[in-house]
């Protein structure tokens, strides 16, 4: 575990306490500026510190190892008394059918994207417990309900979100703490611009992402991390266990050809 930019102070700030996964890249970096925004003190937990926003606290660790989250999270939360929320962003992709991966690759994207956040959670709870208001937002996506062509993997992982996600929330909200997910579509993101670029076509793959969705554009990660922070604010509000779509209409609309 390291720590670039602001070192947390030790005295308690004044707004919301955040740790943010996969805070250096796409939607976690625009959620951690949204945060930023709100006067929020904001930790990402990443691979690396490139990315993270300035103002933000870059720690660095892999979700799949459970004493680096400990260690990074929990001197989070010491440094500042507790966390008021966790964002479980950080996640990756996969593209094949389920006879084109390997079971080491089932294994390592299940790894990351599910089990990835009950690691976080895991280690953020002991902090999040110390908040008067907490708050978990995880992060799934429209495959989850969708049956998207080459993403079987993918989309079992985050359809495992959004069940995790019922089941966390209602563990949890007897202790007031409350556990919500988002569900984008497709988002404009490296992740996105990385799946374009494999393809013979980029700019019609591109084109692609952008009509299938009922809006004709892909989903901002600004969106995104408004969604983040309607979920993550302070005040007592209604959504447990709740899933925000952020997909352009993509699951709830039949369009007519
Ligand atoms: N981009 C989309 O269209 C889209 C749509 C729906 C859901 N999502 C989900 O949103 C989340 C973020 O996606 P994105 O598009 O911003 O991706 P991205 O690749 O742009 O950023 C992901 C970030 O997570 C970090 N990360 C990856 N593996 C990690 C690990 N093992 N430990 C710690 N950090 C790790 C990366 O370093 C990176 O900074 C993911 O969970 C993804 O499944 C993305």
């Amino acid at each position: 575990m390291s720590i670039s930019h602001p070192s947390p102070t030790a005295s308690t700030p004044a707004g919301r306490i955040a740790v943010v996964t996969g805070g250096a890249a796409g939607i976690g970096q625009a959620v951690v500026g949204v945060l930023l925004s709100q006067g929020w003190t904001v930790a990402s937990v990443d691979l690396g510190v490139e990315g993270v926003p300035p103002g933000a606290t870059a720690l660095v660790a892999d979700v799949r190892d459970q004493s680096a989250l400990d260690s990074a999270i929990g001197g989070f939360g010491e440094a500042h008394g507790r966390i008021d929320v966790l964002v479980n962003n950080a996640g990756v992709s996969f593209v094949g059918t389920i006879e084109d991966g390997s079971e080491a690759d089932w294994h390592r994207i299940y790894d990351i994207n599910v089990v990835g956040q009950m690691r976080a959670t895991r280690a953020a709870l002991p902090w999040l417990r110390r908040s008067d208001d907490a708050a978990i937002v995880n992060m799934s996506s429209c495959t989850a309900v969708n049956g998207l062509p080459q993403r079987a993997l993918y989309s079992a992982t985050k359809g495992a979100v959004q069940s995790m996600t019922m089941a966390m929330a209602a563990d949890l909200v007897t202790e007031g703490i409350r556990v919500n997910c988002v569900s984008p579509g497709t988002v404009d993101t490296p992740f996105m611009a990385e799946l374009a670029a494999r393809d013979a076509n980029p700019a019609a793959k591109r084109a692609s992402f952008e009509a299938r969705q009922p809006t004709g554009r892909m989903v901002s990660p600004q969106e995104v991390g408004e969604a983040v922070l309607y979920l993550a604010r302070a005040g007592a509000h209604s959504s447990v266990g709740s899933v925000i779509n952020l997909d352009g209409g993509m699951t709830a609309l039949r369009m007519p050809r």
